[in-house]
């Protein structure tokens, strides 16, 4: 690698789930710190962040064409940072196979991006996919100015692993952030002008603090900071759903009548070879309790169609369990197998052709139920967060307690909690009449 002058711009890219969203704004904050500053739209970054996803087969591969596709008309590139979890998994493969990159960073470890910054312009590439539990969160600035809808990372890494899943691998063990942290970085958020915060965390219902608090404390205690007016959290497993939790969706106002709660699979064979440890039976059970909580709670899954050996009657009892819950919204994948997981190695890996069929018809299950959730909230008032302009004058996008997208017209501005009252229903959005 040729020295080259320390960057003067940058740009993170982020891809995969919400925490590598929450990841991908701390190190632009980190890097805004260093005095780079990002890059402005169709302006050429002097470092580019790939902050990556592993999850599924397409996420990786990706990568290397977004590597290829960084370099310039005159041949040169910028400084390439790859971070995330593509990073951690397979650090030493990227620096062989992809000769431009000059960091790769580990999702524990993107605190060290200034050093190995100065390191690159020395000429120097380096990778750090070290995992200090707590390290980072320790030494990053605090934050700054964020929209009406933040992230907070609470609890990083999973112990869990299901047989198909490679996050217990690239994101380590299970740990939880400590609590007087937390409700200090929410305080920030708050004041930087967040009206609603997310909790973030591979298994955020595990979260517990050193005196075995658990999530619906840290919630209880958020909910009377001045200015939050809503929390949401999200991804829980159902083995961590615990009774105060539940309890916390009828007792506390600002906590969003929404559960995003993954089952993957509706069948008992199917989740036990997955190492899901719930059953259909149990997870049902679940959703009882928080409906008989908080009646009109949205649900929310996610679901892996072809998970190896799975056969169509096994397939059919996930679109049962889909039409027995009465899901909000969901996400659903294809079945794809990654290194060095269990689930890779099984006999029976279902054909591509048959993912394909399953994938369709639950997908118009899911769509089909989530319309039917839409339609079932007409002539609801609620309030909706503004997050932004709609395409018409005067019309504004928010967010309503549902986590549905709404649209309005009125007199707003972005992070006002409007009240309305929700008149037209389509599949992925509803219109709303400003109440008042
Ligand atoms: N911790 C969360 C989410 C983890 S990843 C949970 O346990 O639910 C998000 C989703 O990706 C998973 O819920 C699962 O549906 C999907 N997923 C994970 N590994 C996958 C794989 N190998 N193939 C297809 N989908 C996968
Ligand atoms: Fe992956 Fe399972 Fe952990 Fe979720 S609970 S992150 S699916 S191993
Ligand atoms: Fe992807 Fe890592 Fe999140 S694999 S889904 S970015 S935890």
């Amino acid at each position: 690698m040729r020295p080259t002058p320390p960057p003067q711009t940058y740009r993170v890219k982020s891809f995969g789930c919400q925490m590598n969203v929450y990841d991908g704004e701390r190190m632009a904050e980190l890097l805004a710190t260093q005095g780079i500053r990002p890059a402005a739209d169709g302006e050429d970054a002097d470092l580019v962040v790939l902050n990556t996803c592993h999850i599924r087969e397409k996420a990786a591969e990706k990568v290397y064409s977004d590597i290829g596709r960084l370099r310039r008309e005159d041949g040169s590139a910028p400084l390439i940072a790859v971070a995330g979890c593509v990073a951690q998994a397979e650090g030493e493969e990227i620096m062989a196979r992809a000769p431009s990159v000059s960091m790769v960073v580990g999702p524990q470890a993107y605190h060290r991006l200034p050093e190995m910054i100065e390191q690159a312009a020395l000429g120097q590439r380096s990778v750090d996919t070290d995992m200090p539990a707590q390290t980072k969160f320790d030494v990053l600035p605090a934050r700054r100015k964020v929209g009406p809808s933040a992230f907070l990372t609470v609890q990083e890494g999973c112990d869990k692993f299901c047989t198909y899943c490679v996050v217990p691998y690239t994101r380590g063990a299970e740990i939880s952030r400590p609590f007087n942290d937390l409700v200090e970085e929410a305080r920030r958020l708050a004041e930087a002008g967040a009206r609603e915060i997310t909790l973030l965390g591979q298994n955020v219902n595990a979260w517990r603090d050193d005196s075995n608090r658990g999530l619906e404390k840290l919630v209880e205690v958020l909910a009377a900071i001045p200015g939050l007016a809503r929390i949401r959290y999200t991804t829980s497993h159902p083995n961590d759903m615990t009774e105060g939790l539940i309890e916390a969706h009828r007792d506390i106002p600002q906590l969003m009548p929404f559960l995003h709660l993954p089952v993957q699979a509706g069948n008992d064979r199917v989740l036990k070879a997955m190492n899901r440890s719930h059953t259909v039976d149990s997870y049902l059970r679940i959703i009882d309790r928080v409906r008989a909580a908080r009646p009109d709670i949205a649900l929310s899954g996610d679901f892996i169609v072809g998970f190896p050996g799975e056969t169509d009657a096994e397939f059919e009892d996930t679109l049962k369990l889909v039409d027995r819950v009465g899901y909000a919204q969901c996400f659903s994948f294809k079945y794809s197998p990654r290194p060095g997981t269990p689930a890779a190695d099984m006999a029976d890996q279902v054909p591509m052709a048959v993912m394909d069929e399953r994938l369709q018809r639950l997908q118009a299950a899911l769509n089909a139920s989530q319309l039917a959730f839409n339609q079932a909230s007409l002539g609801k008032r609620c309030t909706v967060l503004v997050e932004r302009k709609g395409k018409h004058d005067g019309q504004w996008l928010g967010k309503s307690p549902w986590l549905q997208s709404v649209h309005f017209t009125a007199d707003a501005a972005i992070g006002d909690l409007v009240e309305v009252e929700l008149v037209e229903a389509g599949p992925n959005s509803l219109s709303g009449r400003l109440i008042g």
